[in-house]
């Protein structure tokens, strides 16, 4: 592909993500396609051949396009995964083009400077002081694991590097957590059963008198507690552990504290609610993902820690084929040494050109908006008779449920699970369904500032619709029977 291809093959891509972007709303949400005629559609040997690349986007065009999911459509409030800011999208382009690997500086001395800006900014946001770090990394699964990591490290005085978990160790969490924690718990060696899984009360925040009794039954039987994992801002209703309270215990109990903030940290950016994440600046290390709220793309997870030097503790391996000879001063930092992973794609960029083109300011508002948003549908149900929410928004989640004439719970999980198909099949929303305390609900969640108030009204009225319709479906299914 020579340079005047690629320009032409660029402009084309290029027109047709900025007409993409203008004509979103008119695009079915979800496409009408079955799994299996996808997998056929791509069933093709390897080519040996090239093509041109006109063809191969005509083939996008025809196969991809298509069938993708518009999670930048107003009306998708689904799976945090947010609209991607224009900005976002084209510093991803110029990451891939430019390829800097800033695994070591040599591959990227001028990405190095700006991923470490990002993470100083990050680190402002949280209230993190100048002794501060962090990587950015694929999401906030691979930041918990990081963050449970650098727990297990010091809590074995950094043995564990080197001989693993020996001891009986616990961690504790909600019942609230993300699953990201348990995988980290089964990855870091503590286990999904040295887990504790502690109950939560009516906001849906970790209950302190469940964490103390379940530390104190450990310390009797010789188990040590090292990670408390508190939550600021869960996945289902945005609650925030009380964090102040956890980092008491943490220091009574010479344990690491960590905080999952992944998706509540775009709280940190709203100038309509401060204060929200209070305290969080007390965590050892807090995972915060810009690819959540921040509105960049995937992937830009990112863990911070108050202590930069638990980076190189738990991963200052420098082997041979990876010393910098022209290091003379020590001035090259070498991400490789201070976190995890090696060959790092230059995350940052998207994230530093977004807050250079929007500022806190408008990505804020956009938070903003979205939590009005949430707010929104919450006044609309609590003035109704026929829903419920969970509790009401402290964030953009929101989580309601049916309760017209009486059902019992599967049958009102049943009615939540096709309703939920109906919409996604309407092409007009995107949302999802859970489970909190053993009832079922309708998750809703916008994380795009594409979304506007008036888009909540319609997908109440369209909730009501659909849950009245199901219901009468159950309803003479039942008398049939
Ligand atoms: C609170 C919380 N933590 C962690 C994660 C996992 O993040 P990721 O999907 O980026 O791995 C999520 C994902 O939604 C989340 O909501």
């Amino acid at each position: 592909m020579d340079a005047n291809e690629f320009r032409a093959v660029g402009h084309r891509l290029i027109d047709f993500l900025a007409d993409y972007q203008a004509t979103l709303e008119e695009r079915p949400l979800f496409p009408k396609v079955e799994a299996a005629f996808l997998n056929a559609l791509f069933d093709e040997r390897v080519p040996q051949e090239g093509t041109d690349a006109h063809a191969v986007i005509r083939e996008l065009d025809e196969k991809f396009f298509p069938y993708c999911s518009h999670v930048s459509h107003p009306g998708y409030m689904g799976l945090i995964t947010p609209t991607p800011a224009p900005m976002g999208i084209l510093g991803d382009l110029v990451a891939s083009a430019l390829n800097q690997n800033i695994g070591t500086y040599t591959i990227g001395p001028s990405g190095v400077a700006i991923e470490r800006r990002v993470v100083r900014w990050l680190n402002d946001l949280v209230g993190y002081d100048e002794r501060a770090g962090g990587n950015l990394t694929s999401g906030g699964t691979m930041a918990s694991f990081i963050g449970l990591k650098l727990a297990r490290d010091w809590a074995s005085g950094d043995r564990a590097q080197h001989d693993g978990v020996t001891g009986q160790w616990a961690a504790y969490s909600s019942e609230e957590r993300h699953v990201a924690v348990d995988k980290s718990a089964d990855a870091v060696g503590i286990g999904r059963t040295g887990l504790r899984i502690l109950p939560t009360d009516d906001r849906f925040r970790i209950r302190i008198d469940a964490l103390e009794s379940a530390i104190e039954q450990d310390r009797r039987r010789g188990i040590r507690p090292v990670c408390i994992i508190g939550i600021a801002g869960t996945t289902n209703t945005g609650a925030v552990d009380p964090l102040a309270e956890l980092r008491r215990i943490a220091d009574r109990e010479r344990a690491w504290l960590h905080v999952d903030a992944a998706y509540g940290g775009g709280m940190l950016l709203s100038h309509q609610y401060p204060g929200i994440l209070e305290g969080l600046a007390l965590a050892d290390s807090v995972v915060l993902d810009p690819h959540k709220w921040f509105f960049a793309p995937l992937d830009a997870g990112a863990v911070l820690v108050k202590d930069a030097a638990r980076l190189t503790a738990s991963f200052g391996m420098r082997p041979a084929y990876l010393t910098d000879e022209m290091d003379v001063r020590g001035e090259r930092y070498q991400y490789c040494v201070h976190g995890f992973e090696q060959s790092r794609r230059l995350r940052g960029l998207k994230v530093w050109m977004s807050f250079k083109r929007y500022g806190v300011k408008q990505i804020g508002e956009w938070i903003d908006r979205n939590v009005d948003e949430a707010r929104r549908l919450y006044e609309l149900v609590a003035a109704s008779d026929d829903f419920e929410a969970a509790v009401e928004p402290v964030m953009s989640a929101i989580c309601i449920r049916y309760c017209g004439p009486q059902l019992d719970e599967p049958r009102l999980a049943r009615l939540h699970r096709e309703v939920a198909r109906r919409i996604e099949s309407g092409g007009r929303f995107w949302i999802s369904t859970t489970v909190l305390k053993g009832r079922s609900y309708f998750r809703i969640n916008p994380v795009n500032f594409r979304t506007r108030l008036e888009h909540m009204d319609e997908l109440f009225t369209l909730l009501r619709r659909e849950c009245a319709e199901v219901r009468h479906q159950l309803a003479d299914r039942a008398v049939a029977r």
